[in-house]
């Protein structure tokens, strides 16, 4: 029997598949079942199809797939042999591999279409267009070239690009609002920010009418500034922004989304092309959880955030962390790095099981190096660093998690 012609469908799953030769050799055999989208899969040893066959089921597409991606993992080869399948069965479903070609016809789609500009700034694998000429550098931030781009970096850098609005939740201290800066310091773009978790009024964010010199004049908020100028906004703990701010924000957030400024006998203002928005949270989302860590956050409803892509930033991972840490500071050696790392990220632990109420932030951890390079003494720089911001319950926990790590002995500095 030519086991060849087996393979009904050039690209199905249909066909069979050996392991072993002579008396050793033993196959499956998949057909498509008489039922709609269930195949029937056979088990048998020797020459396929003449011997015994041992194993007659029928299964669905899913079952299937997992049961190819054991066999492959079990040394079995498909007769007919296809790269393609090889690698579908490989990635674990024929899905993940349409979506691959599917990600590479976008990708000579979007390098046909952009004709990079030369002065174009690359963010991980993204080109990105350069700010407008008329930027005031007092605007741009300044590159901290300790800064570390992680995976992340590369899809949000897109999401700008494209003109997405861009939202980034996560804790405090997690890198939110240093990564758009750290983008716009390297691509030269102006940055205005407005924090909502203050005295941020609708009239700072819209504009106002004042009596100057006599005569009443109209001063543009910041988003009037940064949608005609062609800054890049950031609206920071958008969760606590008041409803009427949030309502302005609604129609803006529309690609290309215009404000209308009612006070103003209801001017249009249109968005410069280089404008960009972006917000972060704490207590959004996927944070929703950690409310009561924020006091006072309110609630984004799902249609509101549905206007954003909004990205989660975790804390670094240890590796990267101390990778920061000795970017920032040159002076700490790889250990010391590494070791103040792993603290940050047993307090984290500490907090997600709930023993810890205080988290650990990427900004506190670089302060205790830096106080601690300072004065040389790990807990004399943990005390305004870390322990001074906590309840005394959360620090006498920390001061044990950082003597678990043998930084200092029991008997030293052991005095706070
Ligand atoms: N990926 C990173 N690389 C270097 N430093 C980082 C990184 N993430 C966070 N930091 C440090 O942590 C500080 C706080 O980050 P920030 O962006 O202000 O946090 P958030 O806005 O989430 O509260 C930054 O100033 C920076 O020193
Ligand atoms: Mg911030």
């Amino acid at each position: 029997m030519n086991t060849q012609a087996l393979a009904v469908h050039d690209n199905g799953p249909e066909g069979v598949y050996l392991r072993g030769s002579g008396a050793a050799r033993e196959w499956w055999r998949v057909s498509l079942s008489e039922r709609a989208h269930m195949f029937r899969i056979e088990h048998g040893h020797g020459a396929a199809g003449s011997g015994a066959v041992d194993i007659d089921t029928v299964v669905d597409l899913d079952n299937l797939e997992a049961k190819l991606l054991k066999w492959r993992r079990e040394g079995f080869v498909s007769v007919a042999g296809r790269e393609d399948e090889a690698r579908a069965v490989a990635a674990g479903s024929r899905f993940a591999m349409e979506l691959e070609r599917a990600v590479e016809l976008q990708r000579e789609a979007r390098a046909a279409e952009q004709t990079a500009p030369t002065e174009a700034v690359r963010i991980g694998g993204v080109a990105m267009p350069p700010a407008p000429e008329s930027t005031p550098s007092a605007l741009v931030p300044r590159i901290n070239d300790a800064y570390l781009f992680t995976a992340r970096a590369d899809d949000i850098a897109l999401d700008i690009v494209e003109n997405r609005r861009v939202m980034l939740i996560g804790h405090t201290g997690s890198g939110k609002t240093s990564f758009i800066e750290q983008v716009a310091a390297r691509t030269g773009h102006g940055v205005l920010r407005a924090n909502m978790n203050g005295q941020t009024t609708i009239g700072d964010f819209v504009g106002f009418w004042t009596v100057k010199g006599g005569e009443t004049v109209w001063v543009d908020g910041v988003l009037p500034v940064a949608m005609r100028e062609g800054y890049w906004l950031i609206i920071d703990e958008l969760d606590f922004a008041e409803p009427s701010i949030l309502a302005v924000l609604t129609a803006v957030l529309e690609p290309n989304g215009r404000l209308l400024l009612k006070e103003r006998g209801n001017e249009i203002v249109e968005p410069h092309p280089s404008f960009r928005l972006f917000a972060t949270a704490n207590a959004a989302g996927a944070m929703s959880a950690y409310r009561h860590l924020y006091q006072g956050a309110n609630l984004l409803n799902e249609a509101f955030l549905d206007r954003w892509r909004v990205y989660l930033f975790d804390y670094l991972s240890k590796e990267e962390e101390a990778e920061v840490l000795r970017r920032t500071l040159p002076a700490l050696t790889p250990s010391i790095a590494q070791t103040l790392a792993a603290i940050a990220a047993d307090c984290r632990a500490a907090f997600a099981r709930e023993d810890l109420a205080s988290t650990f932030s990427t900004r506190r951890l670089i302060d205790w190096a830096e106080l601690m390079l300072r004065t040389g003494d790990v807990e004399r720089a943990a005390g305004p660093a870390i322990y001074a911001k906590v309840s005394a319950e959360d620090a006498a926990l920390i001061r044990s998690i950082i003597r678990h790590h043998a930084i200092f002995d029991a008997g030293d500095g052991a005095s706070g």
